[in-house]
């Protein structure tokens, strides 16, 4: 069993060094009824985000997607997604066959730092570069075909139909200009156009809406998306009649899929009283000062970061990694650059059960903590565990809103993302949260949807281009 916090006492320290690690540590706590106080400000956010009178200055923006109704298994056809907003971007091919049925294939092409940070309409033209790749592969580019594209961008975006969509603000490593207040979906036509792609993009979706979509195929209980990757946001279905900025048709189904775009909850401030020192660092040095700041306590584009953080601050205290501060120098050293510990790093620590630390060993080494002792590792697993259990307690207290609000007595929460998926304990200490944060009448349960952010597209773009066809010219 692995070591309880109170456990990691050393053995060639003083008890008062203990004590000054605690009290960094215990500024990253957040107590049950704090969390219970953070549900109730998190609700008043999204009835703002969802008023016509208060959306403006709303942060928490709310934004309906058109989506109005979840798949039912039996959508059939042969379409093409695009994948955008994480650390990766993928192009697939994606065979729906009815019967909950999909047969897919993708390619993981990645996006260069020059493009993540260039000129906007390069980004869609490299898209389209890796669409057309991709689809020579698979043979594809014939003239007599146009394909259905869902395009999934995991941005924030005001929708005014499903293949209508203006970026708000670049989130996560994006910065590319010329495309805020641009719509996405006509820049991205546009890119395949000039390459006289035979594809036509009908749809937008943003990846927690993909997920959804792609988990409500197997499981009908589904009504809720989150992704906890490099960014965190959630999405649920929520009735008509409470979305008082909605400008389209009220026919049946009275629902819409909102994006909520929780990753900016605290953007004016309201949960500075939980932030920590280490928070306000990540932040000020990131490329969106001021923004996101749920997000940058929450999800894998920063977690790495604030552990790194702490270590750093413990070592220049004499706390942590005794003897290596004179000899580790230079400013190139991960320890003191930005980004210097990775994410997975923090996971790996975690995977560490007992007092072996064959993982963290090699962690450390990896960022050139030469032959790090027991109390080095068991430390910096101690650390690593408050930071990832603050954001999994804090994504499940915002999982808790949404349930209770949803109030059916079973719900489904289609789940994908990086941190998710390999973090050790983090849907354990989530679910532990949620366990006493959601009404006793409610069973709900956090189901993983491979690969949902892309089917999720082609599900919504196949009964897009469905409607489309029907549609009199
Ligand atoms: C960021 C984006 C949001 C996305 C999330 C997860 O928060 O703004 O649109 O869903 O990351 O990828």
């Amino acid at each position: 069993r692995a070591a309880t916090p109170q456990k990691y006492l050393v053995t060639n320290r003083h008890p008062e060094s203990n004590d000054q690690i605690e009290k960094v540590l215990e500024s990253l706590k957040i107590s049950d009824e704090s969390l219970q106080q953070i549900m109730l400000l998190l609700e008043d956010e999204m009835n703002a985000g969802l008023s016509p009178a208060m959306h403006k200055n709303a942060v928490v923006k709310m934004f309906p997607t058109y989506v109005r109704s979840t798949p039912d298994g039996s959508e059939v056809g042969q379409v093409l997604a695009l994948d955008l907003g994480g650390t990766n971007f993928r192009v697939l091919l994606i065979n729906l066959l009815g019967h909950a049925q999909i047969n897919l294939t993708s390619k993981i092409f990645v996006i260069p730092q020059s493009i993540m940070l260039g000129e906007g309409m390069n980004l869609f033209r490299h898209l389209a570069d890796c669409l057309l790749d991709f689809m020579k592969k698979e043979n594809l580019v014939r003239t007599s075909v146009r394909y259905p594209l869902g395009f999934t961008f995991s941005f924030p975006c005001k929708q005014e139909g499903l293949a209508s969509a203006r970026l708000t603000s670049w989130t996560k490593g994006f910065t590319c200009a010329g495309v805020v207040n641009e719509d996405v979906v006509k820049m991205l036509q546009r890119a395949l156009d000039e390459k006289n792609i035979n594809v036509q993009c009908v749809a937008l979706v943003n990846d927690t809406v993909g997920t959804l979509m792609a988990c409500a195929y197997k499981d009908p209980h589904t009504a809720i998306g989150l992704i906890l990757g490099t960014g965190t946001n959630a999405c649920y279905m929520e009735q008509l009649n409470k979305v008082g900025t909605w400008d389209g048709d009220h026919s049946e189904p009275k629902q819409v899929i909102i994006n909520m775009e929780w990753g900016a909850f605290g953007d004016n401030n309201k949960l500075n009283h939980i932030r920590t020192k280490y928070d306000e660092e990540v932040d000020l040095s990131s490329l969106n000062p001021g923004k996101q700041i749920f997000e940058k306590m929450i999800s894998g584009m920063y977690m790495g970061e604030i552990v790194r953080l702490i270590m750093l601050d413990l070592m220049q205290q004499d706390l942590l990694f005794l003897g290596h501060r004179e000899g580790y120098s230079g400013y190139k050293a991960p320890l003191f650059s930005r980004g210097g510990f990775y994410t997975k790093f923090v996971s790996t620590v975690e995977t560490d059960e007992g007092i072996g630390f064959s993982n963290t060993r090699r962690v450390l080494e990896d960022i050139g903590i030469r032959n790090p002792t027991y109390d080095d590792c068991a430390i910096v697993q101690h650390i690593s565990r408050h930071v990832s259990k603050r954001a999994a307690r804090l994504a499940g207290a915002g999982m808790a809103v949404l349930i209770n609000r949803i109030n059916r007595p079973n719900v489904t929460v289609g789940v994908d993302g990086s941190l998710y998926r390999y973090h050790p304990r983090f849907k354990r200490n989530m679910e532990k949260c949620m366990h006493a944060l959601v009404n006793k009448h409610i069973k709900f349960k956090l189901a993983l949807s491979d690969d949902g952010s892309g089917k999720g597209a082609a599900l919504v773009a196949s009964v897009a281009d469905r409607t489309l066809r029907r549609k009199p010219l």
